[in-house]
Parts: C-alpha cells; sequence; structure tokens
C-alpha cells in the first residue's frame, strides 16, 4: 500500500481489501456518517461486488446509478442526485463513494461539493483515466450542453483509493485513452519514467502498481505546487490545446467519435512537433515519441479542410486571449514549459505532420 499526500487528504494505491478504507470509514469521523455510493451499471456489475466484499463498512450504503457515458454529466442528472440526498433526507455530514470512472468522480464530487453547501466525498476510481489523472487534483464539475466541464469547483476528496485490479474489465479503447494521459505526465516530468512507460504491457496494467502509483505522483506534485492552475499546473495541457479541439471535432464528423485520451494521443503528436519547430525540442525525440504513439493509437482520418475548424474550436477556448493560440510545449523528453504561443500556419503545419504530409 502506498500513501500519496495530496494537499489535506491521501490518494492509497493498492488493493481495497488490505483495510484502509474500511479504517477510515470505521473512524471517528466516519462511523455514524450516512453512507452512499455513486455507481453506473458497468462499475455496479464489474466494480461493487468486490468493493463490497473488501469493505464490509459498505453493506449497508445506499447507492445511487446513473446511466454509464459523459451524458450524464449534466445539471439534468446532478439534479436528480440532488433530489435523491433530499428525499433521503440525507444530512451534511453525510460521505458520497464515487465508484466509477472520470464521469462518476466529476460528477459526483459535483454533487457532494454543492449539497447543502458540501458534504464528504471519496473517490474509488475504477478507469485508468479517472486513476492516473481525474481523480487526482480536486476538479470537478459538469457539462453544459456540449461544453466540457463549464461549471464545477476546486474541492478536495476526503480520500482517494485505487485499486488497479479493476482494470482487469476495462475495454481495450478505454484502457488506451487513460493510457495517453500516463504518456503525457512521462513526457512533460520525467524521463526516466518514460523510459519505464515504453516499455509496459497494457494487458498487464491490473498488476503494475508501481507504473499507476509513479504517474499520480507526478500529477500530484504539479498539482501540489498550482492547485488552482495559475502557472505550472498548465504543464498538464500539453497535447490538450489541438487533442481538444480533435475530440469535439471527431463529435461533430466522425461515424464514431474519439475518447478523450485518444484525442489527446493526437494532440500530442502535433504539440511535440510544435515544440520541434518552435521550441528547440530535438528532432530524434520527436520521432521516438511519434513512433511510440503511432504504433498504439490507430490513426484519425480527418476530413478536407478540417485544419480551419479545429483552429476555429482553438481560438474559442476559453484558455485563450488575442490571435495566437496558447500551448505547452516540450524542451526536451522530460521537461515541457507552459504558456508557449502558436499562430494558424504553425498549428496546420502541426496537423499535415500528423496526416504524414
Ligand atoms: N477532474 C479532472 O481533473 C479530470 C481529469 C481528466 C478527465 N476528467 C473527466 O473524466 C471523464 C472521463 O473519464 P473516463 O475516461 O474514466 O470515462 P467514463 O467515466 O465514461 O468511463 C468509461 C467507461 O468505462 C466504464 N467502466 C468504468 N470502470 C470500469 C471497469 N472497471 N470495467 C469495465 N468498465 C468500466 C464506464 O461505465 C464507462 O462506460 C470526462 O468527463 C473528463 O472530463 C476529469
Ligand atoms: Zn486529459
Amino acid at each position: 500500500m502506498k500513501e500519496i499526500s495530496s494537499g489535506n487528504y491521501s490518494v492509497f494505491v493498492g488493493g481495497l481489501e488490505n483495510g484502509a478504507l474500511q479504517k477510515l470509514l470505521n473512524s471517528k469521523q466516519f462511523k455514524d456518517a450516512q453512507k452512499l455510493i455513486l455507481i453506473d451499471e458497468n462499475s455496479l456489475e464489474y466494480c461493487f461486488p468486490k468493493l463490497i466484499n473488501s469493505v464490509p463498512a459498505l453493506e449497508k450504503a445506499e447507492l445511487l446509478e446513473i446511466e454509464s457515458g459523459e451524458e450524464s454529466k449534466s445539471i439534468e442528472v446532478a439534479t436528480q442526485i440532488w433530489e435523491a440526498l433530499s428525499e433521503m433526507e440525507i444530512r451534511r455530514d453525510a460521505v458520497l463513494i464515487n465508484l466509477g470512472g472520470g464521469v462518476i468522480g466529476d460528477l459526483g464530487g459535483f454533487v457532494a461539493a454543492t449539497y447543502k453547501r458540501g458534504i464528504r466525498f471519496i473517490h474509488i476510481p475504477t478507469t485508468l483515466l479517472a486513476m492516473v489523472d481525474a481523480s487526482v487534483g480536486g476538479k470537478v464539475g459538469i457539462d453544459l450542453n456540449r461544453l466540457k466541464n463549464q461549471v464545477g469547483v476546486f474541492c478536495e476528496p476526503d480520500g482517494v483509493f485505487v485499486d488497479n485490479e479493476f482494470l482487469r474489465t476495462l475495454p481495450k479503447n478505454q484502457t488506451l485513452s487513460g493510457f495517453a494521459e500516463i504518456i503525457k505526465h512521462a513526457l512533460i516530468s520525467d524521463v526516466a519514467y518514460w523510459d519505464e512507460v515504453k516499455q509496459t504491457s497494457l494487458h498487464d496494467l491490473h498488476e503494475n502498481r508501481e507504473l499507476i502509483t509513479k504517474s499520480i505522483e507526478l500529477k500530484n506534485k504539479i498539482v501540489l505546487e498550482d492547485p488552482k492552475e495559475k502557472g505550472p499546473r498548465k504543464l498538464l495541457n500539453f497535447g490538450h490545446t489541438i487533442g481538444h479541439a480533435v475530440e469535439t471535432h471527431s463529435m461533430e464528423t466522425a461515424t464514431k467519435s474519439l475518447l478523450h485520451g485518444e484525442a489527446i494521443a493526437i494532440g500530442m503528436i502535433c504539440e511535440a512537433y510544435l515544440s520541434f519547430k518552435l521550441n528547440g525540442f530535438p528532432r530524434q525525440q520527436l520521432d521516438e515519441v511519434v513512433e511510440f504513439i503511432k504504433q498504439l493509437y490507430a490513426p484519425f482520418e480527418f476530413e478536407e479542410m478540417a485544419g480551419h475548424r479545429l483552429i476555429e474550436l482553438m481560438r474559442n477556448d476559453k484558455k485563450n486571449t488575442g490571435p495566437q493560440i496558447n500551448f505547452t510545449l516540450l524542451n526536451e523528453i522530460g521537461s515541457a514549459v507552459y504558456d508557449q504561443k502558436a499562430d494558424a500556419s504553425d498549428i496546420l503545419d502541426a496537423l499535415n505532420f500528423y496526416n504524414g504530409k
């Protein structure tokens, strides 16, 4: 069991059966609290039985089930949960346990942070993305129509419990989606970790606790330096300026839209190229990064003229002011710099680079 301290709470990485969560729930602060578990149909089927077996303190917890999928990160579903809490006469000292991926964590955290001005919550992430990214850093929120994470708050959980055994049942595309954030953590902050990441087998992640622990530690270190994203936390946006635009564009056009991490993988290739062109990132490291990402992720077919729509989407991104677009770029593998600017022609070049033109 590894305990990673993050401000006022800890992230515990290890099997749920080792008792850390049971101990917390049996402690004086939680013993008599009403306990609820937010869940979707997949975390109910694949994760809930193990949770109950390992943590008897949750046997009598109330279940709140929602449908899986990003559509549930909405004000409508949040309202349904607030109403359910209110009807069940849930008190301010209650605790909500979020068992699921990033959707459950973001939505459950947001509902908990706001119900009666805030009840306590605990994350038990069950996807790779939620383990290494969404559960760490205290951001919770919901989408507004099609605008992602438009409404939310910074609010810390009372604990995060990561058991990578849950990854056994995760579909391959979801594993790849989370793995993109692991790649990102290595590229922006740790060259030794990059060497480990390159040698990782995606089939064994449910047994590879070290790799997941390290990724959480790297994100946590950046978040602790800059919890409210005024400066260094922007490093975590590497791959995300172009990646977010690609993600949104794929929803508008593709028959099968990209998962978040699949879009970020494309964004990282393009932004590694921008790093080479504008920031002295060595050519041979660019080739190494691109080769590694391309052998993992299937190529995405952009339609003609997609570049202009992508740039429009980037310009509308709330992070930008003025005609130039803001990026985090690599100096070399393991080191990055934020608040870098690129203009439309550089970005079109980067997209052409991805498309092999
Ligand atoms: N708060 C943050 O800092 C932060 C950071 C990154 C991403 N996010 C958010 O996270 C969300 C994406 O999270 P996600 O990728 O985990 O997606 P998700 O929550 O939609 O989960 C993906 C799918 O996997 C299923 N699933 C979950 N655990 C499973 C398991 N163990 N076995 C089988 N299936 C399982 C889910 O039901 C769902 O169908 C987005 O809304 C994103 O905005 C938040
Ligand atoms: Zn991301």
